[in-house]
């Protein structure tokens, strides 16, 4: 049996056969319409999420199989003291697979050990979000055709955005992708993935808190709103929120052909006039989230794809 805990958990060739078949399932829907009939997959959603969560459902009820979940800790018996451990035993019961969503770094990884059924992490605190990095991966190959020798550019929260942590870990698999890491001094990446991943694998990388002079050079412009929920107190949030609104303005100075990339929720860190700029692709990659948690769905639970 096999989880998906962080992004790390797939080998590259397992990666590309997963972006492959997603990309397979994004243009034949109607092929994969019945592969997890009779299946059920349970959410277990401990914190706020509507993306995530969402596309799982629709991913699940677009193969043919049925959904189940809770979307809050609160509506869940964690609010009378259960452990994750204990959780996971029992939803092993009622459901053939599941995600999980949960504020302790950790908590999907305690759940693989318990559970009997594929445990999917759905983002666990500050921590990884490996199903957003196979669908900016989907996103990032299907609007350029590639995944290497590229300049990728993350701009914001990149200390606690968990989206940032399982994109960079992943694409430091690829050969010339180099890193420009924007955000404010405090703001910085973890030192672990500074030195065990990009350190340690000698990637090229530029940390800044200088947006529009390095916009010229970027391939991919990754924004992530700052993470509110993770400041120990407001004050640094408010004076933090700010630091980096990607307007029309600056987008001028930017490459005809570079991607505007944004996991969302989005605050304020993108403009809406960038909204109908063509290298604006955060709503699509939405819909990519989609086609790739149905694609990860059918490994995981590994039924039988239709020639
Ligand atoms: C992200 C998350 O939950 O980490 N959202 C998402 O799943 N698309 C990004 C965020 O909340 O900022």
């Amino acid at each position: 049996m096999r989880h998906l805990i962080s992004p790390l958990d797939l080998s590259l060739e397992e990666l590309e056969e997963l972006l492959t078949l997603g990309q397979d399932i994004m243009n034949h829907p109607e092929k994969y319409a019945h592969v997890c009939e009779g299946k059920k997959l349970a959410t277990l959603f401990y914190e706020p999420s509507t993306r995530t969560r969402l596309s799982f459902e629709s991913a699940m009820l677009s193969l043919g199989g049925q959904v189940l979940g809770f979307s809050s800790a609160d509506s869940s018996s964690a609010a009378k003291g259960e452990s994750v451990a204990d959780t996971i035993r029992v939803i092993s019961c009622y459901a053939d697979i599941c995600a999980m969503r949960h504020p302790k770094e950790g908590a999907p990884t305690v759940a693989a050990m318990h559970a009997s059924i594929p445990v999917i992490n759905a983002g666990d605190g500050g921590h990884n979000h490996p199903t957003q990095t196979l669908t900016d991966l989907l996103t990032i190959k299907t609007l350029t055709g590639r995944l290497d020798h590229m300049t990728v550019g993350m701009c914001g929260d990149l200390k606690f955005g968990r989206t940032v942590h399982s994109l960079i870990n992943a694409l430091v698999r690829y050969p010339d992708v180099k890193f420009v890491l924007i955000s404010p001094e405090e703001l910085r990446i973890p030192s672990y993935l500074r030195k065990e991943v990009l350190d340690a694998g000698n990637i090229s990388y530029l940390e800044t808190d200088r947006l529009e002079e390095n916009l010229p050079d970027l391939d991919i412009l990754y924004m992530t709103r700052v993470q509110r929920e993770r400041f120990f107190n407001e004050e640094d949030y408010i004076r933090l929120k700010d630091s980096f609104i990607l307007d029309a303005a600056k987008l001028q100075y930017a490459k005809k052909d570079m991607y505007v990339l944004h996991p969302l929720p989005r605050v304020n860190e993108i403009s809406t006039e960038v909204d109908n700029d063509p290298r604006a692709v955060y709503f699509k990659q939405a819909q990519f989230g989609v086609y790739i948690r149905m694609a990860l769905i059918i490994k995981l639970l590994e039924v039988e794809i239709p020639c």
